[in-house]
């Protein structure tokens, strides 16, 4: 029982809240780092940040074969059902839902959201999910950005910030992030996935545990950790 979670590379991450398998973002197939195919995964859930490919991914034959319910913004929505995920539910900036095993708020991030065919994939997002009394935000594709004070005033357990620079925040940013959101834990992604994103995942640990409150937490892909 408990909470853990496992990077599949990139933004993608399986949970695992009390027995309950969740994916974020599960972007396999195509992700050079994924340690699993999208036929090895299970999900109750997926949760999508945002419909670029290398957050959608896998999502349409995931949800299929799996059955998922797939939460994610009002236009997107729209796009699965007209692809063959019938379970949907949106979610917009500021609303929750109870999904039963675990609560999730939808939060703003700033970037772009458009499907590989090139339509309109409503306004990019974060979220906060809650399960067990513990917090955990997964910050999407985002900039830096001053609002991030309100989400930490929420009392933020493990934060999830991109450290890629290019096209999400970098190194610097992500720790001012953490200042913004002051969480116990942050773990990077968005990095190291393709040769424009590749960082010093070290280095940027090493700048956690020097400058901030929080506590790294580096995974392989493939690595898994338990919240405490
Ligand atoms: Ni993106
Ligand atoms: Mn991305």
């Amino acid at each position: 029982m408990g909470i853990n979670f496992t990077w599949l590379g990139h933004s993608a991450f399986s949970l695992n809240i009390n027995s309950h398998p969740i994916l974020i973002d599960p972007f396999l197939q195509d992700n050079p780092l994924a340690p699993v195919k999208p036929d090895d995964v299970e999900a109750e859930i997926i949760f999508l940040s945002h419909a670029h490919g290398d957050h959608l991914g896998d999502t349409v034959a995931i949800a299929q074969r799996t059955g998922a319910k797939v939460v994610c913004n009002f236009e997107m929505t729209n796009w699965l059902q007209k692809n063959g995920v019938e379970n949907v539910q949106p979610q917009q900036p500021g609303g929750g839902v109870d999904y039963d095993f675990v609560h999730a708020k939808w939060t703003v991030a700033h970037h772009s959201s458009s499907f590989p065919d090139g339509t309109y994939g409503g306004q990019p997002n974060g979220f906060i999910l809650t399960a067990d009394d513990k917090k955990i935000y997964f910050a999407g594709d985002t900039s830096l950005f001053s609002d991030m004070q309100l989400i930490g005033n929420e009392g933020i357990d493990v934060a999830f910030l991109p450290i890629g620079d290019l096209f999400t925040m970098g190194i610097d940013d992500s720790l001012r992030a953490i200042e913004f959101i002051k969480p116990k834990f942050v773990v990077p992604m968005h990095y190291n996935t393709w040769p424009p994103i590749v960082q010093d995942v070290a280095s940027w640990a090493q700048r956690v545990n020097s400058n901030t409150s929080a506590q790294p937490i580096v995974l392989d892909p493939g690595g898994t950790h338990t919240i405490a």
